[in-house]
């Protein structure tokens, strides 16, 4: 593996002793795909086996609880509390160590961020900490906190009896022990409370409980919160310099910096489309400067990004958590210069926060449809070579091409628009999304001239071109198409489309009232209010973007807010006359607004008027994305890959 321009990415690293073949790390990420009572699953067996085969240097395998249930923060999370978990657990360190790559587990305990429908027990963390309408939080007594560094102990006696290379210890996020460490949640005033050194006693000691254990050859290190961002009273970056070199001493042999957040920063640890690359390489740096240990940076990072941080010195070794999620194979394609084949990470969160609604749900990619089905979702090279017709070129349409010209199949996309994208090109008109989702088409499209997919844009599928095509198969990505709700007085002289509303030549007038709150309707808020224009948006749940999880939700809520865009939850607009829009309020009363335009962000007909047609011509015809159901990226990807797996 040698690639000039990521030299030193894909150099030899040293950590704690050991030799790992590059210096790229997959920061740990819980997948939720172990059994319910904690078991190795074929799943996360496989999952790590594609992920080890991807060519990563270090794999410091997800979050594991050391104390089940009270510790547990997802549904289908590893147990590190009993030994009856260790063969499962060497089966998955064996599996992974056919690649050439060491493997780590993260311990962690959820503390007060555990949810009662998870651990079924309750809350427990450095004060007790009673908000009306949630759940409280009890403060834990010296002995309890012996005790659960022994648990931290005896799991990493366990995880290196498993046959793992190292353990790291979670001090980060809002688990267990990072509100010991920020005054803004630690209110004690024992010796694990007020000073620094008191705040950090309980991961020091969970640290020497864990070293003690495990001896001082075995490598173990800590992931701190390097900053808590828009927190009160939070930790501060020269705070966490401080716990750094507390742990150097006591010798640690490496220290990751991730971040807490509060308010609209929320998951700002897991950084989304808004927020700058390498949004906290900074930290990293920071603690460089005062400790000799390995430092690893996390945070939004592409492969270009990671060889800049290590080039600058800003940190020794640099970890990617979501990069890898979306491509695999990311570390193999970049150091064999296969830059272009690199499926990008749009930073949507979906995975991250799709199991913050169902937190039963194993995670999944929008643009990896393979992501979790390793095994099951292989591709063969198709039986017999066919003619694939496709219809839409949205993420569905190209997906599917895609896919079926992988398999050996002559495929040919026609996209009645002239440029590839669908939905997601208008979306990607909103500036902080405009560059994760241009180039995941690009990268699309990029396959798709590889593959050799003949593309045919500006041009309108018929009965007659399907006929003259010949096609054995067809595949209908046709999307969906704005439709007007049943308003009276709502009519298209000030009524527009989101796609309309997207385009500056429209006569869009000054105040836009916006029906729909989902992520659409957000997106032209967020785009109109950027021009200028005065924004208002009805939505008829009771919240914005309610499609999607809850961090997301609080980074867009916070955007509008900042941006001055008035938002009306449980609103359902029934009458427009004139400029005068009325709705019923979330408590039932009739309101009036008046406003210039209206943009139209709630319905959309599916655009299926060739399905008839066509399948008569071509009885092999599938309908997928959009044009099934109102579909996010994940979904489009998952019937674009599915049918033309099958085709
Ligand atoms: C699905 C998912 C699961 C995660 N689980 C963990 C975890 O178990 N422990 C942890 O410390 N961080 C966890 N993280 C945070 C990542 O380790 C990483 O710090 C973060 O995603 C930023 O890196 P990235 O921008 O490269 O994704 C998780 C992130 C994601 C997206
Ligand atoms: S779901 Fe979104 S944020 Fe997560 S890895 Fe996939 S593309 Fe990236």
């Amino acid at each position: 593996m040698a690639n000039a321009k990521f030299k030193k990415l894909f150099e030899p690293a040293r950590l704690a002793g050991m030799t790992l073949k590059n210096h790229l790390v997959s920061a740990p990420m819980l997948m939720n795909y172990a059994t319910d009572d904690g078991f190795v699953t074929p799943r996360l067996v496989g999952f790590y086996d594609a992920l080890a085969r991807g060519g990563v240097g270090l794999i410091i395998a997800e979050g594991s609880c050391v104390e089940a249930p009270r510790g547990k923060v997802r549904g289908f999370q590893m147990f590190f509390d009993d030994d009856k978990f260790i063969p499962g657990l060497r089966e998955l360190v064996s599996t992974v160590k056919q690649h050439d790559v060491k493997i780590a587990i993260q311990l962690m305990h959820s503390g007060s961020n555990s949810e009662f429908r998870i651990s079924h027990m309750e809350k427990v963390g450095p004060s007790n900490v009673i908000v009306p309408g949630k759940p409280p939080v009890r403060e834990l007594t010296i002995p309890e906190l012996k005790s659960l560094a022994q648990k931290f102990a005896q799991a990493a006696e366990r995880a290196k009896r498993a046959g793992f290379d190292g353990v790291e210890i979670h001090g980060g996020h809002s688990y267990l022990i990072a509100p010991f460490m920020s005054s803004a949640t630690n209110k004690r005033t024992d010796i694990y409370g007020g000073s620094l050194e008191n705040r950090a006693r309980f991961l020091m000691e969970i640290y020497h409980a864990v070293r003690e254990s495990v001896g001082k050859a075995f490598p173990v290190w800590c992931r701190i919160n390097g900053k808590e961002f828009g927190t009160e009273n939070g930790v501060t970056i020269e705070e966490s310099q401080a716990v750094a070199v507390m742990l150097e001493k006591a010798g640690a042999d490496a220290i990751v910096l991730s971040c807490g957040g509060t308010g609209k920063y929320a998951g700002y640890s897991s950084a989304v489309m808004y927020d700058p690359p390498g949004n906290l390489v900074h930290l990293a740096e920071a603690v460089k400067q005062r400790v000799k240990m390995p430092v690893i940076a996390v945070g939004k990072l592409t492969v270009e990004l990671a060889e800049k941080v290590l080039q600058e010195g800003k940190a020794d070794l640099v970890a990617m958590g979501r990069s890898l999620l979306a491509d695999l194979d990311l570390p193999r394609k970049a150091a064999e210069g296969r830059l272009d084949e690199i499926r990008p990470c749009i930073w949507c969160r979906v995975c991250g926060d799709v199991y913050l609604q169902d937190k039963d749900a194993p995670v999944r990619c929008q643009v990896n449809a393979t992501l979790g089905y390793e095994k099951e979702r292989v591709l063969r090279p198709a039986v017999a070579k066919r003619r694939i017709l496709v219809v839409g070129g949205g993420p569905a349409g190209m997906e599917a091409a895609r896919v079926a010209a992988e398999r050996g199949h002559e495929v040919m996309l026609y996209e009645r628009k002239s440029n590839l994208g669908g939905q997601m090109a208008i979306a990607a008109m909103v500036p902080p999304k405009t560059a994760a989702l241009r180039e995941y088409g690009e990268y699309l499209e990029r396959q798709l001239r590889r593959l050799g997919v003949r593309i045919n844009l500006g041009t309108e599928v018929t009965p007659i071109l399907v006929q003259s095509v010949k096609p054995d198969a067809v595949i209908l990505a046709t999307g969906l198409s704005p439709a007007f709700p049943n308003i009276p007085g709502l009519d298209s002289s000030s009524a527009f489309t989101v796609e309309a509303a997207f385009d500056d030549k429209s006569k869009l007038g000054e105040s836009v009232v916006i029906l729909g709150g989902g992520m659409i309707g957000c997106d032209v808020a967020d785009y109109l209010s950027d021009k200028g224009k005065k924004i208002t948006v009805l939505e008829g749940s009771s919240g914005v973007v309610a499609d999607l999880g809850g961090r997301v939700i609080s980074r867009v809520s916070h955007r509008l807010r900042e941006k001055g865009v008035s938002v009306k939850t449980g609103a359902r607009c029934f009458l427009v006359k004139g400029r005068d829009i009325t709705f019923l309020d979330s408590g039932n009363q009739t309101q009036t607004i008046s406003a210039d335009s209206i943009v139209i962000a709630t319905e959309y007909k599916p655009n299926r008027d060739l399905c008839d047609s066509i399948s008569r011509l071509v009885p092999d015809t599938h309908l997928i994305g959009d044009c099934v159901r109102p579909a996010w990226i994940l979904e489009a990807v998952e019937d674009g890959f599915r049918i033309a797996r099958e085709v």
